[in-house]
């Protein structure tokens, strides 16, 4: 794994951006994998920026998001396909059949776990994938506990993980309590991983990816036997090192 140490949010949006930018450019048909939450949010808005200013087009880039909540539909404010679309997917003129997320109100769920995973596949797999980093260790939603050998599933949220994103919803009782999700296979299976990592809330897990041992226990852990890594983190993140 590569750690790139950056002095705060804003460094590690922009060298994110400038990395992604330069795959995008450079490939001819680039698949990414993209997360939602806070994270990434500096990075999307860098990238509607050079957009904007005509450095980089997305018409020949796929993308696949790690996941979404279970019951939310697409239009719902807090599902994942909203935010996407409002943070990044509707500034930067990316034909929306190119982009993929799970969808979390399929009628039949595992069905639509196995036909996302069919997806990447056909895609020929993810070749940069976005990641942030759950307190708890989390990867997407796979959450302490879950198999790396795991696919695309479905997966009841740690009372911890509804409780940081509480912040999203009305109330607590309104964040849904499953998602589906990569599994962590899943996410392994992507040629490249750029882990974002900001802010001393951070700096435990971070310290417990890089240092401590690999078990299911801690998902992101698994990052440690992946063969190409990169981890953006910012000062305040890496203040446990
Ligand atoms: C989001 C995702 C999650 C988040 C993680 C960190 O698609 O898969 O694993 O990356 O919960 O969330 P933030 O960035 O809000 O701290």
């Amino acid at each position: 794994m590569e750690l790139i140490k950056v002095k705060d949010y804003n460094e590690m949006s922009k060298r994110a951006c400038s990395f992604i930018i330069e795959k995008v450019n450079n490939m001819e048909k680039p698949v990414l994998g993209l997360a939602t939450g806070s994270t990434p949010e500096g990075l999307y808005q860098n990238l509607i920026e050079k957009y904007q200013k005509q450095e980089v087009t997305f018409d020949h880039v796929q993308t696949f998001n790690l996941d979404e909540y279970v019951g939310l539909k697409k239009d719902d404010p807090n599902s994942y396909d909203y935010y996407m679309n409002e943070k990044l997917f509707k500034h930067i003129g990316i034909p929306r059949e190119q982009t993929h997320l799970p969808s979390g109100d399929a009628a039949d769920l595992s069905q639509e776990a196995l036909q996302y995973e069919s997806l990447i596949q056909e895609a020929g797999n993810i070749d940069v994938q976005i990641l942030g980093l759950g307190l708890n260790g989390h990867i997407g939603f796979n959450e302490p506990g879950t198999q790396f050998s795991s696919r695309t599933h479905i997966v009841q949220l740690d009372e911890s993980t509804r409780n940081a994103n509480a912040r999203f919803f009305p109330t607590i009782e309104d964040v849904p309590k499953q998602a589906i999700t990569m599994g962590i296979d899943t996410i392994m299976q992507s040629k490249m991983i750029v882990l974002l990592v900001s802010g001393e809330k951070k700096a435990n897990a971070l310290s417990q990816l890089i240092d401590g041992e690999v078990t299911e226990a801690f998902p992101a852990s698994i990052l440690q036997t992946h063969s190409n890594v990169m981890i953006i983190a910012d000062q305040a993140a890496c203040s446990k090192l």
